[in-house]
């Protein structure tokens, strides 16, 4: 029997745990904040960003969302940057992506205070989950949502064969950190591997992030494995759907996560749990 991962349901247990969160802080007085900055108006980002501030508003975190014309400058984004760096009532700060071209994302990523860097893309805290380093820092919540829903799988991770495909800042690059610090044995792989698919049937885990619709099919993964599709695609029937096949998919994996219901809705949930955790880690 095929485990399907709900990713609905899942977030619903993590956004019940925050709220609760957000509940014992406000009786010391204390509300979590976030603010979120879109530049421009790009129609999947709005969605995106609509869809943050709606759930914040339900967990009882204090949301700003600061929308910015699609000519801003890089002078001027930096300074909205500055701004809540410098605002107390801010905790983590969220620079939606991707930017206009005329604007230096990595300088603006690198400008918010690593404790305040919600999405965790600041170099310090990349460099602490590429180090395993001991400590709290926040994580780029896609990645982290997805080792959410392998835990709840209650399976033994360690020492599994872990294949990511993609090797994005935001995906591919921190999900590989994570899965080798859970002390799987990693691999990622990518589109410029003609090879992939001698990859991906090796892989007891398997996370595919490319973009690319039902690039993964039955053949291409190892009966039994676990598969996590992050993929956020448009399907000949315009349609969203993920980089799975997963109709095909599911007869053959141990447990999958669909798109969408998947790893969507877990995104959210843990950038309003990383939201709560910069709060308290703000107090100590
Ligand atoms: N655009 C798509 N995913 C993300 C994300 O996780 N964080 C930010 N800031 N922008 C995104």
């Amino acid at each position: 029997m095929t485990t399907i991962i709900d990713g609905k349901q899942l977030a619903r247990d993590l956004n019940a745990q925050t709220q609760a969160r957000v509940t014992r802080l406000a009786q010391r007085g204390v509300v979590p904040g976030l603010a979120v900055i879109i530049v421009g108006a790009d129609p999947a980002s709005s969605i995106y960003v609509r869809n943050k501030h709606r759930k914040a508003g339900q967990l009882g975190i204090h949301s700003v969302v600061r929308e910015l014309p699609a000519t801003t400058t890089q002078a001027e984004l930096l300074a909205v940057v500055a701004a809540y760096n410098a605002d107390p009532t801010v905790h983590g700060i969220l620079v939606q992506s991707p930017l206009p071209a005329q604007l230096d994302e990595r300088a603006i990523f690198n400008a918010i205070a690593p404790i305040k860097d919600v999405d965790g893309f600041h170099p310090v805290n990349t460099g602490k989950l590429f180090g395993n380093l001991p400590g709290h820092y926040p994580v780029s919540c896609t990645p982290q949502g997805i080792m959410t829903m392998l835990h709840s799988l209650h399976q033994p991770l360690a020492g599994k064969r872990a294949v990511v495909v993609g090797r994005s800042n935001i995906v591919g690059r921190p999900m590989a950190a994570l899965l080798l610090n859970a002390d799987l044995s990693v691999t990622v792989t990518h589109r410029h591997d003609p090879q992939i698919r001698d990859l991906t049937t090796l892989a007891d885990v398997l996370v595919v992030a490319t973009g690319v619709a039902h690039l993964i099919k039955a053949e291409d993964v190892k009966p039994g494995a676990i598969v996590i599709d992050v993929g956020m695609d448009r399907g000949a029937d315009g349609k969203l759907t993920g980089d799975v096949d997963f109709d095909a998919v599911k007869d053959v994996a141990g447990a999958i996560s669909p798109v969408p219901g998947g790893v969507g809705p877990m995104t959210i949930a843990t950038l309003m749990q990383q939201t709560v955790d910069l709060c308290e880690w703000s107090e100590q």
